[in-house]
This record gives structure tokens, C-alpha cells and sequence, in this order.
């Protein structure tokens, strides 16, 4: 799916299909999260990492909404694909296959800067760090180099000062580039699809936080959970839901993302939901979810 296709939709107000309000979030806390104050001076950043080793739970679509929300609020904002299908760079209609300079090339090669592969995106405050499948080489590579945990790390401090927040798109997997981003990371933000067996797996995630925390990274913590693919129409996703609430507690974001078929749409649109459909319900909770990331 590397071209955008052809017969991408068209853009159009909003009012049909969309789920019922409530479902941006889950009601609990809602008014107390207030709206953040502007900014006069940008950084230093606070890194996040948005990992789950499961795939299609909504990581990439997390990380490209919440940074644009972000941006939205006035952040300065950088997300970084650290995952070699390159779907963020993608997603944000970025021909990453077709780049000379990704973050492959960044962790790599001995000269190259960050400011050589860091792309403005349409979002204004959004850049972003592209990868494409030279990354999966650079796993390999990584492996036989002196501080190998470290490489992302390094790579990003030179610009830490110029960005308030810092997003990590993660591959789904716990292998050396996930590591990477969780020892430089200073919280983890956990996307979780609110469907039967995706709790299963978070217990390994939550494993390898605190070997990181143990080994690597000591004040990485634990920045929440956010509930995505949520149907308001079935029991079974609000039980799910219910369940990670009870394991979780206030861990769990307020904000609740529907499944829509808007997602998707934006993909092949190349742009996050916050200028596709502004007014969308998946825009608003993606808003909501960027005012408790502020508010932690
Ligand atoms: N809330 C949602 N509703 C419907 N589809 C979604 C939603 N979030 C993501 N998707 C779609 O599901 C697929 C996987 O999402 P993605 O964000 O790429 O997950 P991950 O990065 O965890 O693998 C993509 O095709 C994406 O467009
Ligand atoms: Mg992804």
C-alpha cells in the first residue's frame, strides 16, 4: 500500500455515520481536563513512545493524530517513524520509499544530521523524522555497535530543545529498535484495541517497560492507555473496555477512539483526521487525548 490510491475520497462536511458523542469519551473525568495554555517558548521535549508489540491496535494512527491535536495547541511537535513499513511517513503523504535520507541513514552514517532528514509536514508545528524499509537493516546492524540502546537517543538530541513534544511510532515488536525508543523515551503512551486478547499482551509490554527502567532508562514511566477500535454499538467492546479500566485504573486516557472508517480514509488522504474531517468525532477524541497528555 505504498501508493496513495487513486480513488481517494472526497472531503465533505460531516453529519452522517458518525457514533454518538459520548463515545469521545468515557464520561468520567471529563471537564476536568483542562484546555492547555498557550505557549511563549518552545522545549525542552518531552519524548513519548506510542508502542504495543501488536500490530494494527493503532499506533501509527495515534501517533499522526495526537501530534497534529498537538500542533493544534500550539506544540511544537516531532513525530518519528521507528518502524520500517514506514505507514507513518506514508500517512502523513510522505513517498518514503523514495527518500535518499531517512532516519536509517541518520543512525547509520557518520555526517548525516538530523536537520538532513527532519520534513515539515502539511500541519503546521508537525515535522517529521521518515523511515522506509531501511530501517529493518539498521536492526540488524545495530546489534554489533557500542550502545546500541542508545542510538535513537543520540540521534535526537540535537533538536530536543526545539520541540515540546516528541512522538515515537514504534514497530510491533519489543526488538532493538522498540528498546531503543523506551530508553530515550521519558513515558509510553500504549494504544490498546478494545477487542478480547489485547490485554494479553500488554503484560509483556509492561515486562520490558521495567527491564528498561531497570537497565536503561530509570525515569521512564508509564504515560497511559489509550482505548482505540472502540464500537459504542457492542457489549463486547464496552466490556473490553470496562476490563482495562478495572486492570488499569487512571492509567486509562478519558478519551476514547471509535472505529470509523475515517481512519483508513485518512490514510489514503495523507493527513491526519484534524484537517481531513476537523469536526469529525475521531478528531474531537483525538483533542481530547492531546489535553491529558498536556495535563500528566
Ligand atoms: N479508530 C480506528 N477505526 C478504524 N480503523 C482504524 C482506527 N485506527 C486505525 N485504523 C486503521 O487500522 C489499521 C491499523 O492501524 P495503525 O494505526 O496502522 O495500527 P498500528 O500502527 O498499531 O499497526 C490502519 O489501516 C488504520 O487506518
Ligand atoms: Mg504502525
Amino acid at each position: 500500500m505504498d501508493e496513495p490510491r487513486p480513488f481517494a475520497p472526497r472531503r465533505e462536511p460531516l453529519d452522517e455515520e458518525e457514533p454518538v458523542p459520548e463515545a469521545v469519551s468515557a464520561g468520567r473525568h471529563h471537564l476536568k481536563v483542562p484546555e492547555p495554555a498557550p505557549l511563549i517558548e518552545h522545549g525542552p521535549a518531552r519524548i513519548i513512545a506510542v508502542a504495543n508489540q501488536k500490530g494494527g491496535v493503532g499506533k501509527t494512527t495515534s501517533t499522526i493524530n495526537l501530534g497534529a491535536a498537538l500542533a493544534e495547541y500550539g506544540r511544537k511537535v516531532l513525530l518519528v517513524d521507528f518502524d520500517p513499513q514506514g505507514a507513518l511517513s506514508i500517512g502523513l503523504g510522505v513517498q518514503a520509499h523514495e527518500l535518499d535520507s531517512t532516519i536509517y541513514n541518520l543512525l547509520m552514517e557518520r555526517g548525516v544530521v538530523v536537520d538532513d532528514v527532519i520534513r515539515q509536514t502539511s500541519v503546521e508545528g508537525l515535522d517529521l523524522l521518515p523511515s522506509n524499509i531501511d530501517l529493518s537493516a539498521a536492526e540488524v546492524q545495530l546489534v554489533t555497535e557500542v550502545g546500541r540502546e542508545q542510538a535513537l537517543g543520540r540521534a535526537l538530541k540535537p533538536v530536543l530543545d526545539r520541540y515540546d513534544v516528541i512522538l515515537i511510532d514504534c514497530q510491533p515488536s519489543l526488538g532493538l529498535l522498540t528498546i531503543n525508543a523506551l530508553a530515550c523515551a521519558d513515558q509510553v503512551l500504549i494504544p490498546l484495541a478494545c477487542e478480547f486478547f489485547s490485554l494479553r499482551g500488554v503484560a509483556l509490554l509492561m515486562d520490558t517497560i521495567e527491564k528498561v527502567q531497570d537497565r536503561l532508562n530509570p525515569d521512564l514511566r508509564i504515560l497511559g492507555i489509550l482505548a482505540t477500535m472502540f464500537d459504542p454499538r457492542t457489549l463486547h467492546t464496552r466490556e473490553v473496555r470496562q476490563r482495562v479500566i478495572e486492570a488499569f485504573g487512571d492509567l486509562v486516557f478519558e478519551a476514547v477512539i471509535n472505529r470509523t472508517v475515517r481512519f483508513p480514509e485518512t490514510t489514503v488522504a495523507g493527513e491526519p483526521i484534524t484537517t481531513w474531517a476537523p469536526t469529525s468525532n475521531g478528531a474531537e477524541a483525538y483533542r481530547l487525548a492531546a489535553r491529558e497528555v498536556l495535563a500528566r
